[in-house]
C-alpha cells in the first residue's frame, strides 16, 4: 500500500494483484477517488473477477481502513435468518434467541459492510436494508432501542442491478440508494495483458509453493491462454495455472492446460507497461524452443 502525501492509495496493491492493463488503471483511479468519501458503492463483475478483492482494497485505502470489514454473502443465508444476521436480535426475540446478538451492521460500526451477491437478498430484507440506509439507525429483532450506525456499505453483484431493478427482482429505491458509485470490473478476457501478467504471477507463486522450477510456457500454451474466454475469470485462471505447474516439468505445454485448444487468431497483447516483466513479456513465458 503506497501513501502519497499522507493519503494511502490502492495503486500498488491493486496493480500487483490485478495487472498492468489500462482498464485496471482506470479501476484503480476510481477506487482511489471514491475511497475518500463515505459513498455507498456497487461493485459489478463476472464471477471470479475480483469483486471482493476490490472491495477489500477500497476499504483498506479509505479513512475507515483501520475499522472492521464485515463481509456478508447474501446468497448463503436463509431468508428467515437474514434480518437476525444483518440487524441482530434481543434475548427472547424468537425461540432459541438465548441472548442478545450483534448483527453485521453493528459489527461493521466505523468500518465497511460488504454485502456480496446482493441480488440474492430477499425482497423483504431489501426493504429493511433501505430503511437502515435512509435512517442510519437499526433496531435489533425484538428490540425497541434505535441504534445509530456509522457504516459504509459496499455491495457486489455479477449482474447489473439496474436491469434487475427494471425487471422487478430488485427494489428500485434501494438500487438508487446504493448506486452512489459504480465500480465495474472488466472480464479477464478483455484484458489480455493481465492474463500474461497473472499467469506469470501464479506460476511464480505455485513454483514457490510446490518448490518447483517451471520456467515458462510453450508458444501454443500461451496462445491457448490468450484466446480462452475465462468465464470463471481470475479464480479460474489461478486454478488452471496452479494445476499446470503441478503437472509440468520445466515448461507448461498445451496438454497441461485444462482449457479448450487455442483458435488460430493472432496473438494480441502488447507488452505490459511498468509491469514486473522485461520487454517482450510473452518471451518471458516462452521457454519451449
Ligand atoms: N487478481 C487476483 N489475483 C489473485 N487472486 C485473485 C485475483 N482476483 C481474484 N482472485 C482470487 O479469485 C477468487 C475470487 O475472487 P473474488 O472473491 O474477489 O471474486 P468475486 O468477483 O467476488 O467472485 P464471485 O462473484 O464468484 O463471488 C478469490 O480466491 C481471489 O483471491
Ligand atoms: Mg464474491
Amino acid at each position: 500500500m503506497s501513501s502519497a502525501g499522507g493519503q494511502i492509495d490502492a495503486s500498488q496493491e491493486l496493480r500487483e494483484t490485478m495487472g498492468p492493463s489500462d482498464s485496471v488503471g482506470r479501476l484503480i483511479a476510481e477506487v482511489n477517488l471514491v475511497a475518500k468519501s463515505n459513498f455507498n458503492v456497487i461493485v459489478v463483475g463476472e464471477t471470479g473477477s475480483g469483486k471482493e478483492l476490490v472491495a477489500r482494497a477500497l476499504h483498506r485505502v479509505s479513512p475507515r481502513g483501520e475499522g472492521p470489514f464485515v463481509p456478508v454473502d447474501c446468497g448463503a443465508i436463509p431468508e428467515t435468518l437474514m434480518e437476525g444476521e444483518l440487524f441482530g436480535y434481543e434475548k427472547g426475540a424468537f425461540t432459541g434467541a438465548v441472548g442478545p446478538k450483534h448483527g453485521k451492521f453493528e459489527l461493521a460500526q466505523g468500518g465497511t459492510l460488504f454485502l456480496d451477491e446482493i441480488l440474492n437478498l430477499p425482497l423483504g430484507s431489501q426493504a429493511k436494508l433501505l430503511r437502515a440506509l435512509q435512517e442510519k439507525t437499526i433496531c435489533r429483532l425484538g428490540g425497541m432501542t434505535p441504534i445509530h450506525i456509522d457504516v459504509r456499505v459496499v455491495v457486489a453483484a455479477n449482474r447489473d442491478l439496474e436491469t434487475a431493478a427494471g425487471a422487478g427482482t430488485f427494489r428500485v429505491d434501494l438500487f438508487f440508494r446504493l448506486n452512489e458509485f459504480l465500480l465495474k470490473i472488466p472480464p479477464l478476457r478483455e484484458r489480455k495483458e493481465d492474463i500474461i501478467y497473472l499467469t506469470k504471477r501464479f506460476m511464480d507463486l505455485t513454483n514457490a509453493e510446490l518448490n518447483k522450477t517451471v520456467t515458462g510456457f510453450s508458444e501454443s500454451a500461451v496462445k491457448a491462454l490468450l484466446s480462452y474466454p475465462w468465464s470463471g475469470n481470475v479464480r479460474q485462471l489461478r486454478s488452471t495455472i496452479r494445476r499446470a505447474v503441478l503437472l509440468a516439468d520445466r515448461v507448461v505445454l498445451d496438454k497441461h492446460l485444462d482449457i479448450a485448444p487455442a483458435n488460430s487468431g493472432p496473438l494480441a497483447p502488447p507488452p505490459p507497461r511498468g509491469g514486473a516483466f522485461p520487454a517482450g513479456n510473452r518471451g518471458a513465458l516462452h521457454r519451449a524452443r
